[in-house]
C-alpha cells in the first residue's frame, strides 16, 4: 500500500464510504468537473503548495480532486469543528492522497492545531473560510508568510475580517474575495444556506414550520434565502435587522419585521444569520415561550449568547435529539439550542447542496488558476473575482443545465453602448 500523506483524522476506515459520498456529491457538480477535466490535461498547479482551511464535506474533496489534478500539493484543515465529515477526512487521505487534519468534534486546541499542521508545510496559496487561517499566518505563524504569495477567501465573515486586516495595513499579501462574486453569494449564501439551513432544523428536531412563527435575524442573502424558504414552508416569517434598507427591502418582501425584544415573545423558532454578535441574548431568553428552538446559521458560534443562556438556566444543557441541547429556566420553560449555535447546516446537516458548491468551488478552482498567474501584480489586500470568471462560472452552470440564453444583436450593443439616443 501507498504510504499515506500526513495526516490526522478520526478513522481510516471510514475511507470507502466517503468515497462513495464524494462520488454521489461529484454527480452535482458538472462546472467543476469540466474545471478538473482541464487541469488534468493542463496542470497549471505543478509544483504549487496550497493550504486550506473549509468545511471537510464530500463538496470541499472535489474541489480539493479538482487541485490536486491540477498538480497542486495540498493540506486541509477543518474551518469548523463540527461540520467535519470523518469519512470524507478518511477518503481524502485514504483514496485521494491529500493531506488531511479534521476530525469531527475537536476542542479549540485541536481545531488550531490542525490549522498549524496545514500551515507546517510553507504554502504558496491559501484558501480560507472564515479567516482563521490568515490570521493564524499573521499572529502566531508569520514565519510561514515569506512563501505566501496569496489566497482566496469564501465567506462573507471572512472578507469583513480581511478588510478590517487590510485597513489596518496588516494583511500581508493579496487575498481574493470569491464570497463577493454574484455565482456565489448569490447562489450558495441564498439558496444553499436557505434549504440546508432549515434542513438541518428538520434533522434535530423534526418540527412542522407550517403555521409556526419563524424569527430571522439578518436580511442579507442567507437571511433573504432562510426566510423565503420558512415562509414557502407555510410558516409566518418575522425579520429583525439593523440596517434600515434591508428591514424595508423584507416588509416590501411581505415579511414582518419587528426588533428582537418583540420578536422573543412570539417565535418558535430563531435563526441567527448576521455575522454579528450576540444577537440572542439574555433579555431575548427571558422573554421567549416554551420550547422554542433557535440556531445560528451565520459564520461563527458568537450570535447567540450560551454563555448568558447557560446562566439564565437551572439545568441543562442536556442533550435530547441529535443536535439538541435543551436548557431550563427557573419557571420551567424549556428552551432548545441546536449544533451548540455553531453554523447549524454543517452541524446538524451536510451542509449547502453539492450542486450550489458546484459554482462556488468552481469560482475558487479559477480564482486559484488566475492567482498563479497574476500574483506578482497585486498589492497585499483585498481583490475582487475578476468578472470573467464570475461569468464563466454562471455560462457553464446554465450550459450543464441545458439552459441558453439570448445573445445581443449588433444594434442592442451599439445602443448600449452610446449615449446619443434619446425618447
Ligand atoms: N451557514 C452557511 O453555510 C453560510 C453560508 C454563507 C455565509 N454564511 C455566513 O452567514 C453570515 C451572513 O452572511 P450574508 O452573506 O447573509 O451577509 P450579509 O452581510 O449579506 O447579511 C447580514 C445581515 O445581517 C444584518 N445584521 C447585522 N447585525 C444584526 C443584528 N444585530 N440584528 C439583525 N440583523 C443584523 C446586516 O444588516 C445584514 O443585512 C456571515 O457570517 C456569513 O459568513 C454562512
Amino acid at each position: 500500500m501507498a504510504e499515506l500523506p500526513k495526516n490526522d483524522i478520526a478513522d481510516l476506515a471510514l475511507a470507502q464510504q466517503g468515497k462513495a459520498r464524494i462520488e454521489w456529491a461529484d454527480r452535482s457538480m458538472p462546472v467543476l468537473r469540466q474545471i478538473r477535466d482541464r487541469f488534468a490535461v493542463e496542470r497549471p498547479f505543478e509544483g504549487v503548495k496550497i493550504a486550506a482551511c473549509m468545511h471537510v464535506t464530500t463538496e470541499t474533496a472535489n474541489l480539493m480532486r479538482a487541485l490536486a489534478a491540477g498538480g497542486a500539493q495540498l493540506a486541509l484543515a477543518a474551518s469548523n469543528p463540527l461540520s467535519t465529515q470523518d469519512d470524507t477526512a478518511a477518503a481524502l487521505v485514504a483514496e485521494y492522497g491529500i493531506s488531511t487534519f479534521a476530525r469531527n468534534g475537536v476542542d479549540r486546541d485541536g481545531y488550531y492545531a490542525h490549522i498549524n499542521a496545514a500551515l507546517d508545510g510553507a504554502p504558496h496559496y491559501v484558501f480560507d473560510d472564515g479567516c482563521d487561517l490568515v490570521n493564524t499566518l499573521h499572529t502566531t505563524r508569520t514565519e510561514v508568510l515569506p512563501s505566501v504569495r496569496g489566497g482566496c477567501e469564501e465567506t462573507t465573515t471572512g472578507v469583513i475580517r480581511l478588510r478590517q486586516m487590510s485597513k489596518d495595513g496588516a494583511l500581508r499579501f493579496p487575498m481574493v474575495a470569491v464570497n463577493d462574486t454574484d455565482t456565489k453569494h448569490m447562489f450558495d449564501n441564498r439558496y444553499g444556506t436557505g434549504q440546508s439551513t432549515l434542513d438541518a432544523i428538520f434533522r434535530a428536531t423534526n418540527t412542522l414550520l407550517a403555521g409556526k412563527t419563524v424569527v430571522v435575524a439578518g436580511y442579507g442573502y442567507c437571511g433573504r434565502g432562510v426566510s423565503s424558504r420558512a415562509k414557502g414552508l407555510g410558516a409566518n416569517v418575522v425579520v429583525t435587522e439593523i440596517d434600515p434598507t434591508k428591514a424595508l427591502d423584507a416588509a416590501m418582501d411581505g415579511f414582518r419585521v419587528l426588533p428582537m425584544i418583540e420578536a422573543a415573545a412570539i417565535g418558535d423558532v430563531f435563526i441567527t444569520v448576521t455575522g454579528n454578535r450576540d444577537v440572542l441574548r439574555r433579555e431575548h431568553f427571558e422573554a421567549m415561550k416554551d420550547g422554542a428552538i433557535f440556531a445560528n446559521s451565520g459564520h461563527f458560534d458568537i450570535e447567540i449568547d450560551i454563555r448568558a443562556l447557560t446562566e439564565l438556566a437551572v439545568a441543562g444543557p442536556r442533550r435530547v435529539r441529535h443536535q439538541t441541547d435543551e436548557y431550563v429556566l427557573a419557571d420551567g420553560r424549556r428552551l432548545l439550542l441546536l449544533a451548540e449555535g455553531r453554523l447549524v447546516n454543517l452541524g446538524a446537516a451536510e451542509g449547502h447542496p453539492a450542486a450550489v458548491m458546484d459554482m462556488s468551488f468552481a469560482d475558487q478552482a479559477l480564482t486559484a488558476e488566475w492567482l498563479t498567474k497574476n500574483w506578482q501584480s497585486l498589492a497585499p489586500g483585498v481583490h475582487d473575482v475578476p468578472l470573467e470568471i464570475d461569468k464563466e462560472v454562471a455560462r457553464l452552470k446554465l450550459e450543464t443545465m441545458g439552459l441558453a440564453i439570448d445573445v445581443l444583436t449588433p444594434a442592442q450593443e451599439e445602443y448600449l453602448n452610446s449615449w446619443e439616443h434619446g425618447s
